[in-house]
């Protein structure tokens, strides 16, 4: 996908990226990075951030192990970028974790796993950053979204709850960090194409979906690089903040709930994943 933005806008910049090691996580990553900034990315997987790395021109983009439940290791993730580059201008926060799971067999802890990655994870990570540089230095925040919690869907509840908690963490830091020349925004995604989160939530997985798709108003679902370009505007748009952009082709403005359509086949995929 072409670009319309200036391939220098972001020179100088330095980006932190959570869940950048996959996914449109990566993809935003190589899209920030293809725009003149440097790029840090962090996940729990090692291996999966140094295959990450080989998207990446050397000293372009740089990998620190880190869960972002643990704030120790969160600390030591972002301590690490400070000392590689002096500053965070970008933070991302893109981990997460999801499965389809009915409210009558989610347990507590699956539910808390969510939360706690989704919502304290962008919490961990925010404070840290702040704290460690945007405090002084100013920055933007975009947290990744969804589109789950607009209006609600089945076997969600979990990752509806820690999604709308992140919408709602959106506003208020907009709110309280303006004036410290900070600015939160959210992209809430919407079935996008080639990605683990798709696949987790489609249980007819040998249905390809990069064809028409006709419950969607644009008629397709969507490809990373559109989630990677409209974060890229949100980084550069310096009046906006404390917004959500949904990017789904106009699917949350008429939601067909799919579990409720196909309950057999929605019951048997909850299985764990
Ligand atoms: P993905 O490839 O599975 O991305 C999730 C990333 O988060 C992985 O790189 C994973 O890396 C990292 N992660 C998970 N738990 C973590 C933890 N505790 N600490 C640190 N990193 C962790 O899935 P995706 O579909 O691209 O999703 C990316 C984002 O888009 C998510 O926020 C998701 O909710 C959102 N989204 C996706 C869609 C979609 O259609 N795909 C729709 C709406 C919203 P490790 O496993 O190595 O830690
Ligand atoms: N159905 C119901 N409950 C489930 C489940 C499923 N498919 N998968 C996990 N759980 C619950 C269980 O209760 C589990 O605890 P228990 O089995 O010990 O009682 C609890 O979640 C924690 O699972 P665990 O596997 O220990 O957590 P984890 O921290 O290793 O992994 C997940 C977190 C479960 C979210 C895992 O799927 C993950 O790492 N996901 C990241 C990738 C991803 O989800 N990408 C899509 C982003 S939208």
């Amino acid at each position: 996908m072409d670009s319309i933005f200036r391939k220098d806008v972001l020179r100088g910049k330095i980006a932190l990226i959570t869940g950048g090691g996959s996914g449109i996580g990566l993809e935003i990553s190589k899209c920030l990075v293809e725009h003149g900034a440097k790029a840090v990315i962090l996940g729990r997987n090692l291996k999966r951030l140094e295959d990450a790395l080989a998207h990446f021109q050397k000293g372009t983009c740089s990998a620190a192990q880190c869960d972002v439940r643990n704030t120790d290791q969160v600390a030591k993730a972002v301590k690490q970028a400070m000392d590689q580059h002096g500053k965070i201008d970008i933070l991302i926060n893109c981990a997460a974790g999801n499965f389809l799971a009915p409210f009558e067999t989610l347990s507590s802890k699956g539910f808390k796993t969510v939360i706690e990655i989704d919502t304290i994870g962008t919490f961990n990570v925010t404070k840290e950053v702040f704290t460690q540089s945007m405090k002084s230095g100013g920055g933007i925040i975009i947290n990744i979204s969804s589109t789950l919690q607009m209006p609600a869907v089945n076997m969600i509840s979990h990752a509806a709850a820690a999604k709308a908690a992140i919408d709602s963490l959106t506003r208020s830091l907009a709110v309280e960090l303006g004036p410290k020349r900070i600015r939160v925004n959210g992209v809430a995604p919407g079935m996008i194409e080639g990605t683990e989160g798709l696949s987790r939530l489609n249980p007819a997985k040998d249905v390809k979906l990069d064809g028409r798709v006709p419950q969607i108003p644009l008629q397709r679902s969507g490809k990373k690089s559109e989630i990677a370009q409209a974060v890229l505007f949100l980084i550069l748009a310096e009046y906006i903040t404390g917004q959500t952009l949904v990017v789904d082709g106009g699917l949350v403005l008429s939601f067909p709930n799919f579990t409720l359509a196909f309950p057999d086949v929605f019951q048997a995929w909850s299985s764990k994943l």
